[in-house]
């Protein structure tokens, strides 16, 4: 979502004759677009705005602006802590902000103050009409939805990107038209709770079955979805539309009934494993990721086990793992203070669910060695000859091939994994070989 947003703002910044560098050293303007949704996020954060301070003494009529959740979340208490910071723009005020960078210059020639925070939540603020400058390749993202109408105990995001907001579903379809005849044959449509998308009549499961016959795109995914959101309806368009890829991310966030209720996540365990199950009956070769995360506030040992049983049981293929963070503002963060897992605790659960992921992770990819599989080439690899790409799966393939090929589609035997990610030889390139 965040490179979704960079792309939105280069793309206002362009329209109005800005020019885009990829090097602070070469620009008049710097925007440290940030995420809030842990503290250390945030942290990094500020450690590069100060590092942009030492740019600035250099060249004072540089303009730094930080964007995004984490400028939404501090607002000014950010200029008050980093005072050579201009400009603090939070989620809904991208459309202002060639005009808010015009206010700064304009202030400055008068020598007045010129800092300025850009904090309002807009409730229906989508975006619509507004261009993303995307860099070249053939694959894109696609916000279809901003802001969240949950209220998960743990996360800032509603407070930070306002309510549910989506876009309108032929603008949706018209934009990836439009991408498909640049030549991008992979879209990637977006929400905080993409499944929950309704726009009109258009509910998530019409709008992803639309997007996947857009003549020329080729794969469609989707992140992040609501497991409840997770309907037959929309397992059956998956199923169904062959561009819809063999990938589902299936945020979990805890194994336990207690903390999934404390978490207000809305399902128990049962009810999460029925959509796994819903899934897998109608794709079978579906691969699952998901999101957990431990330790939060009065998640005793024992619920911590369930988590792990579910990853057990349910064999994810990916896990991205978390330790709890606390964010002021959220209800979690208000449950009483002898709730708070330690320090240490929260690690140690970290790294046995790390473990037990990556385990599992490599026994799945073991058993995959061997396939044939469609790969889209994305990029260009690591070493030298090498390309990068990924499977309809969603897993990470290297193979000998020429970057020149970015954006073809190939097939690959998958001949050794480290675990995560694929090593793999193109099966034409091999058929040539022997011929
Ligand atoms: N602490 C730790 N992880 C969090 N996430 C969201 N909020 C928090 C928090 N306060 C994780 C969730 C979510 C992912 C994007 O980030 O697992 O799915």
């Amino acid at each position: 979502m965040n490179i979704s947003d960079g792309e939105l703002m280069e793309g206002m910044l362009a329209e109005q004759g800005y020019e885009i560098v990829r090097r602070p050293e070469d620009a008049d303007v710097v925007l440290v677009n940030t995420c809030a949704i842990r503290e250390h996020a945030e942290t990094r954060v500020l450690g590069r705005v100060s590092q942009l301070n030492g740019l600035k003494r250099e060249r004072p009529d540089l303009v730094i602006g930080v964007t995004g959740c984490m400028a939404q979340r501090l607002g000014t208490t950010l200029l008050e802590q980093a005072p050579y910071v201009d400009l603090v723009m939070g989620p809904d005020g991208y459309r202002s902000l060639p005009e808010s960078l015009e206010r700064i210059a304009a202030r400055r020639s008068t020598r007045a103050r010129t800092q300025l925070a850009v904090l309002e939540l807009h409730p229906t603020e989508n975006y619509q009409g507004l261009e993303q400058l995307r860099s070249e390749g053939p694959v894109a993202w696609v916000p279809v939805q901003r802001g969240c109408d949950h209220r998960c105990t743990f996360c800032i995001v509603p407070y930070v990107r306002g309510p549910e907001k989506n876009r309108d579903a032929r603008e949706v379809v018209n934009e990836v038209e439009g991408l498909a005849a640049r030549g991008v044959s992979e879209v990637t449509l977006l929400g905080q709770t993409v499944n929950s998308y309704r726009s009109g009549e258009v509910d998530f499961p019409s709008l992803l079955r639309c997007v996947a016959r857009v003549a020329g795109v080729r794969r469609v995914r989707f992140t992040s979805p609501h497991p409840n959101d997770v309907t037959p309806e929309l397992v059956e368009v998956m199923a169904e539309e062959p561009a819809v890829c063999e990938h589902l991310h299936l945020p979990a966030q805890s194994g336990s009934d207690r903390t999934l209720r404390r978490m207000l996540r809305r399902y128990t365990v049962d009810e999460l494993r029925a959509k796994v199950e819903l899934v897998r009956e109608a794709i079978p070769d579906i691969a699952i990721s998901t999101d957990i995360i431990v330790a939060f506030p009065g998640e005793t040992d024992a619920e911590f086990r369930d988590t792990l049983e579910l990853m057990r049981t349910v064999r994810f293929d990916e896990a991205y793992t978390y330790k709890y963070s606390l964010r002021e503002g959220t209800p979690a963060a208000r449950l009483p203070a002898e709730d708070f897992v330690g320090a240490d605790e929260a690690q140690a659960r970290l790294e046995e669910l790390i473990e037990v992921a990556r385990g599992i992770q490599a026994e799945i990819n073991a058993a995959e060695v061997g396939r044939v599989e469609e790969v889209l080439i994305e990029n260009p690899g690591r070493q030298g000859g090498q390309v990068l790409g990924r499977t309809r799966r969603n897993k990470v393939v290297a193979f000998d091939g020429d970057t020149a090929r970015v954006g073809e589609y190939t097939r690959v035997e998958l001949r050794h994994t480290t675990g995560a990610t694929f090593v793999g030889v193109e099966v034409s390139a091999t058929a040539g070989a022997l011929a």
